[in-house]
């Protein structure tokens, strides 16, 4: 035993000598091939682009090129060294040739080559925040892994993604994209995905590089409409919004992508503060950052107007810490003015090179430049992935009512309605790619026949447009039951997608009174990329299960856990507010001078809204299975560096399931005011019907402190805490920190 001990160690302490000497190495490298740059080649590195670069026209004049078709332009490009990288995805075979092309120049720098795989390349798994219901991060972590080799094979070593923005939001178009509207959660999840993207070693041939995205608190745009300013305190921007961005360089995210908005005043595109003081030299990111579409552009007068085009705003952008500008060419047309300007510094540009070069180094470019494509195909098992991709949508499926009429038994006749339900492609969700259309794996109606369900589809309805009213009765009244499908078109959410009213449309509250009147039990399936205001639904269905956009095989997934194949699993990782008004509606927003519930003046003096109840209709942490839990002995306890929480979670029903047992706590004293709740940990029990386990998830005492004038504390005294299935329940325990 002892033995095994000496050679862990040995083996542990000459790992880190050899990265050590890696990472050297490729220092060394870097700044033996920063030496023998031009500036017109350290320009080029600093610049990603779809295409032929708009600004090289003139130098190609004189090779009387600028006639030459723009994939020949592309080449020329790219071999004189004028792209550091491309956007976009354009198989393994071009991949190789631009490749080949760049090793081909001066020095042999190769590409980096970027896109937004970010949840499906060839399979489609599914969107972030439907993935972050399944409070998994080793499934994340399957994901991204399954994920790299089949991006590589689109012509890829880099994708966009993850996307590690808080998002509180549900009018934010945006939150689809992310892990929901809490920093812990946000944070696991995130840095599970760059750890599959990236492998153990990113140059292994068979994993890319990760993007942490949008630095910083873009999910916070105010009033919820995408690009809009931000405006915060430092202390709630690195409490909220910065963990998740720590977490992901802690775990070695080789890129981040500064956001489009203004962030107190300044964008982030020129933001030093954020690109350089935080980023760069309090987590210690030495990585390097890539603009976001047209960003740095977008500075200047026309837009934030902040700087002018060309020189200007390349010397701000580089001097914040932006080293590559995606699309836009202001590195590429204002550096060398800049530097003849003095408004740019030599270092400041060397540093962003190397920066830039030091990933092309680590993800092994320079001695792989090629991608392998037999290797690489052996590595992807669409069969799994698919198999990963259902195991993914099933989780992802949270059940939100049940009066008993779920699981569905497979020899009743389910009528099943909606356009949604009979569709592929809006299953995929946005920034899904080419995912693939089997539909067999991905319709709804596909799903249950596939399962052995005797359910039948008719449309009756398009989720915003036509509604046969009669042929609704009819399909109600020939079945014993219903799946009706609710929700919204996958573009209607994603980038610029926001909205000012996330209510339930009027072609949708016409169904749902139609089939409410048919006296047929009925199960509305909510398709969504963001949390909708739907107390309508909670009230007059009999059952609710929300099902995003779940991927290549949303159709399986959703009919397994309506028929019970699996026990529901998913659990809400954002609250879903009772309407439009209300946002952003989140479980941990702050105590107030007026708490509702318990002002002592009563209700009509506490905060609240007149026309909706405090409570959410579904809060942050819910989910149904189809048995129930009960929760006792509750106990917090303090050992050393660590909270153990402890609860005796027993299976009270008739059926086997899981309960996500959630531990949140309140700072009851605080030089500041503190949320109310906030989630500190949890634990996935398993349990047999009429079983009892003792569940203890442990907290570090260092997580349970604030951010006060720039400075984390944890402070001593009085703390409350709740052990419990979700956000707005469980007995209130105590506990003391000395
Ligand atoms: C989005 C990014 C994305 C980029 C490249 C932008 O519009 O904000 O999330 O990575 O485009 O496609």
């Amino acid at each position: 035993m002892k033995n095994t001990v000496v050679a862990a160690v040995c083996t542990a302490a000459m790992l880190l000598a050899a990265n050590a000497n890696g990472a050297a190495d490729v220092e060394s490298r870097v700044n033996e091939l920063l030496a023998k740059m031009t500036l017109e080649e350290k320009i080029g590195q600093l610049s990603q682009s779809a295409g032929a670069p708009a600004s090289m026209a003139a130098g190609l004049e004189s090779q009387d090129m600028s006639k030459a078709n723009p994939d020949d332009r592309l080449f020329a490009a790219v071999r004189e060294g004028r792209i550091g990288s491309l956007i976009g995805r354009r198989g393994v075979k071009k991949y190789n040739e631009l490749q080949r092309a760049a090793m081909s120049g001066r020095l042999g720098i190769p590409l980096l080559v970027g896109h937004d795989m970010i949840h499906s390349a060839k399979t489609c798994y599914p969107i972030p925040l439907a993935l972050s219901c399944a409070w998994d991060e080793d499934l994340w972590e399957r994901v991204g892994a399954a994920m790299a080799p089949e991006s590589i094979l689109q012509g890829c070593n880099w994708t966009f993604t993850p996307m590690v923005d808080v998002a509180l939001d549900a009018r934010w178009g945006r939150i689809a994209e992310g892990a929901g509207s809490d920093s812990l959660v946000t944070s696991l999840f995130g840095a599970a995905m760059v750890r599959g993207l990236q492998g153990e070693d990113m140059a292994d041939g068979f994993h890319i590089a990760a993007c942490a995205k949008h630095f910083v608190a873009y999910g916070a745009a105010m009033g919820g409409r995408d690009y809009n300013a931000v405006e915060m305190s430092d202390d709630t921007l690195r409490d909220v919004y910065l963990p998740p961005f720590r977490a992901a360089v802690e775990a070695g995210v080789a890129t981040v992508m500064p956001a489009f908005h203004s962030f107190n005043g300044i964008p982030c595109s020129v933001n030093r503060y954020l690109l350089t003081d935080i980023l760069r030299r309090e987590f210690g990111f030495d990585g390097m950052t890539i603009s976001d579409y047209a960003a740095v552009k977008e500075c200047t007068v026309a837009c934030h107007g902040v700087a002018e085009e060309g020189a200007d705003v390349a010397a701000k952008a580089l001097y914040a810490g932006m080293d590559m500008e995606m699309v836009s060419e202001n590195y590429a047309n204002g550096v060398a003015e800049a530097l003849k300007k003095g408004l740019l510094k030599r270092e400041t540009l060397d540093n962003a090179v190397r920066n830039i070069l030091r990933v092309k180094f680590r993800l092994g470019l320079f001695d792989h430049p090629e991608i392998d494509e037999d290797a690489v195909s052996k590595k992807v098992d669409l069969a799994a992935n698919l198999a990963l991709a259902r195991e993914c949508a099933q989780k992802g499926v949270v059940v939100l009512k049940n009066d008993g009429v779920l699981p569905l038994k497979k020899e009743s006749k389910i009528a099943v309605v909606g356009d949604l339900a009979d569709d592929w492609k809006d299953m995929f969700g946005c920034w899904a790619g080419s995912g693939v259309s089997n539909s067999k794996d991905t319709k709804l109606i596909e799903g249950f026949k596939v399962d052995g369900a005797c359910a039948k589809y008719s449309r009756c309805y398009n989720m915003d447009g036509k509604l046969d009213e009669k042929e609704l009765r009819r399909a109600a009244g020939e079945a014993d039951v219903v799946v009706a499908a609710f929700g919204e078109y996958s573009r209607e959410n994603g980038e610029n997608n926001s909205k000012v009213r996330i209510e339930l449309n009027p072609v949708q509250l016409k169904v749902l009174d139609i089939l409410a009147a048919t006296k047929k039990p009925f199960v509305a399936v909510v398709f969504t990329g963001r949390p909708l205001a739907m107390p309508e639904l909670a009230r007059k269905a009999n059952a609710v299960a929300v099902a995003w956009n779940l991927g290549s095989a949303a159709g399986l997934g959703i009919a397994d856990v309506l028929l019970g194949e699996v026990e529901p699993w998913g659990r809400l990782t954002t609250d879903f507010p009772n309407a439009s008004g209300e946002c952003p509606k989140f479980y941990s927003r702050t105590t107030t001078g007026r708490p509702n519930g318990t002002y002592e003046q009563g209700p009509r003096w506490s905060t609240r809204y007149r026309d909706a109840p405090d409570k959410s209709v579904w809060p942050f942490g819910f989910g149904l299975a189809y048995t129930t839990f009960e929760y006792a002995n509750e106990s917090a306890r303090v050992d050393g560096d660590k909270v153990v929480f402890s609860a005796d979670v027993k299976n009270t029903g008739a059926r086997k399931g899981t309960e996500l047992v959630q531990v949140y706590v309140r700072d009851v004293l605080a030089e500041t005011v503190r949320p109310r709740r906030q989630l500190k940990g949890f634990k996935r029990v398993a349990l047999e019907p009429g079983e009892t386990q003792k569940v203890e998830v442990e907290v570090p005492v260092a997580s349970l402190g604030y951010t006060l004038n720039g400075k984390y504390r944890v402070e001593p005294g009085a703390f409350e805490a709740w052990i419990a299935p979700h956000s707005d329940v469980g007995r209130k325990i105590g506990f003391e920190l000395k």
